[in-house]
């Protein structure tokens, strides 16, 4: 038989618990809160269309919004280095509480790291 995608192996039904476990740190995250919506809902639901189709799965994202374009939809908002370690902080901390553990986990957490990277679009701005 073929192999499972990392979609097929994580499930949706967990996906979802991650995605909702995530923004809920985001927006309580001092750095991230502030350019984000405070109704985080929209954006949960189009987080769960992108990662279904990043990990293999139907392309949700792209029949509702078209291309991805990811370092385009978010150049709008000021992405620094370190808002990109809280992100992927928030992430990590989100597989932690629901057990995502193992190859699955890390493969698909050095994938968002390098994703992360890619969205920094402005300079740390020590002031
Ligand atoms: C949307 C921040 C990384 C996927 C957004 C929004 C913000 C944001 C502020 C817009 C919320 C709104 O609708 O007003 C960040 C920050 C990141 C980051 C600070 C740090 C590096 C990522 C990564 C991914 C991702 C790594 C994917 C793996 C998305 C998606 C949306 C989104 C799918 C919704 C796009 C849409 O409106 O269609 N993000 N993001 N983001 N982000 Fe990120």
């Amino acid at each position: 038989g073929k192999l499972p995608t990392p979609y097929e192996a994580l499930g949706k039904e967990t996906l979802h618990r991650l995605v909702d476990a995530f923004y809920g740190l985001v927006g309580q995250h001092p750095e991230l809160s502030p350019i984000f919506p405070n109704d985080l809902s929209e954006v949960a639901r189009k987080q769960k269309q992108f990662l279904t189709q990043y990990l293999g799965g139907p392309s949700l994202y792209t029949e509702e919004h078209g291309h991805p374009m990811m370092r385009a939809r978010h150049l709008p908002f000021p992405i620094t280095p370190s808002r990109a370690r809280a992100w992927l902080s928030c992430m990590s901390q989100a597989m932690d509480q629901v057990g995502l553990e193992g190859g699955l986990r890390e493969e698909f957490y050095a994938r968002l790291v390098l994703t992360a990277q890619h969205m920094i679009n402005t300079p740390e701005d020590n002031q």
